[in-house]
């Protein structure tokens, strides 16, 4: 069983570093960690980083989680080769851009790029976005499936994700108390369907909402409220067409025994219990 601790950060390949980083601090409010040849990297919270801009394909994207260490690092490498899973163990230099003690880089059965890393550096300074958004953190990422329930049994037994509720066959998936880090959406692409970050109320959600309508951003969906995981909930969408999401007030699952699966539709209102309604078919 491959133990996850945590979501640690995307990296995005982009053609227009510049738009993508002016993106990420004029609008989504990060703060530049380090500009590298090539990349920039952002901060969201305590961490040293959780999103990273490349020059690169803006199909080239990957998510990585933490593991416990190297021993935990060395045990899922196995475990993935075992199952087929073609395995890449991370150079000494890769690993110190990404602020990484070490890694592995894999696909998931949908072939999505995904890097399990051990170590990951906090940075030591406190996080000052680039504006008020309110941003306490990254927090979960949305991914594509080809096939919901194959990519759910990856998750939830060759690693140790539990799916904690789901909007028609798609499942939102937890690795620690909080409701999800990984949700599964059916899609015909591999990638990142979307990026979470947690703003510290409703009110930053609102402020957002009108922040980034203003200036022309496309809201996607909301605002709202999910029914399953209790967030309020705004989605936009960024550079190359990513769709980044600000959400609040999202559920913890403190006792594992007691809780139990449920099952919302996957139409509208099992993703909003206010009546948004997606403006893009951005869940499949
Ligand atoms: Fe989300």
């Amino acid at each position: 069983m491959i133990r996850l601790m945590d979501v640690s950060y995307v990296r995005l390949g982009t053609l227009d570093l510049e738009g993508a980083s002016r993106f990420a601090v004029d609008y989504l409010g990060l703060q530049v960690s380090e500009h590298r040849k090539g990349a920039v990297c952002f901060k969201s919270d305590a961490r040293d980083h959780t999103l990273c801009y490349f020059e690169g394909n803006p199909a080239d994207q990957a998510v990585a989680f933490e593991v416990r260490d190297k021993q935990d690092l060395d045990m899922a490498a196995s475990e993935l080769e075992r199952l087929g899973h073609a395995v890449r163990g991370g150079t000494e230099s890769e690993a110190s851009s990404r602020h990484v003690k070490g890694f592995i880089a894999f696909r998931d059965p949908s072939g999505n790029n995904i890097e399990l890393v051990y170590q990951p550096e906090r940075s030591g300074r406190r996080y000052f976005g680039g504006r008020d958004a309110g941003v306490t953190g990254f927090s979960h990422v949305g991914l594509c499936s080809s096939d919901v329930a194959r990519d759910e049994q990856f998750w939830t037994s060759v690693c140790n994700a539990r799916v904690s509720d789901r909007i028609g066959d798609a499942p939102l998936l937890r690795i620690d108390e909080v409701h999800h880090s990984i949700a599964l959406f059916p899609s015909d692409r591999s990638g990142i369907q979307h990026i979470n970050h947690q703003v510290e109320t409703g009110d930053d959600v609102m402020r957002s909402y009108y922040f980034l309508k203003e200036r022309g951003i496309p809201i996607t969906f909301g605002p709202g409220r999910h029914p399953s995981s209790s967030a309020r909930f705004l989605y936009f969408r960024g550079p190359d067409a990513m769709v980044f999401e600000y959400s609040s007030g999202v559920k913890s699952i403190a006792d594992e025994l007691l809780y139990r699966e449920r099952q919302f539709p996957f139409e509208p209102k099992g993703f909003c219990s206010w009546g948004a309604k997606p403006q893009i078919s951005q869940f499949g």
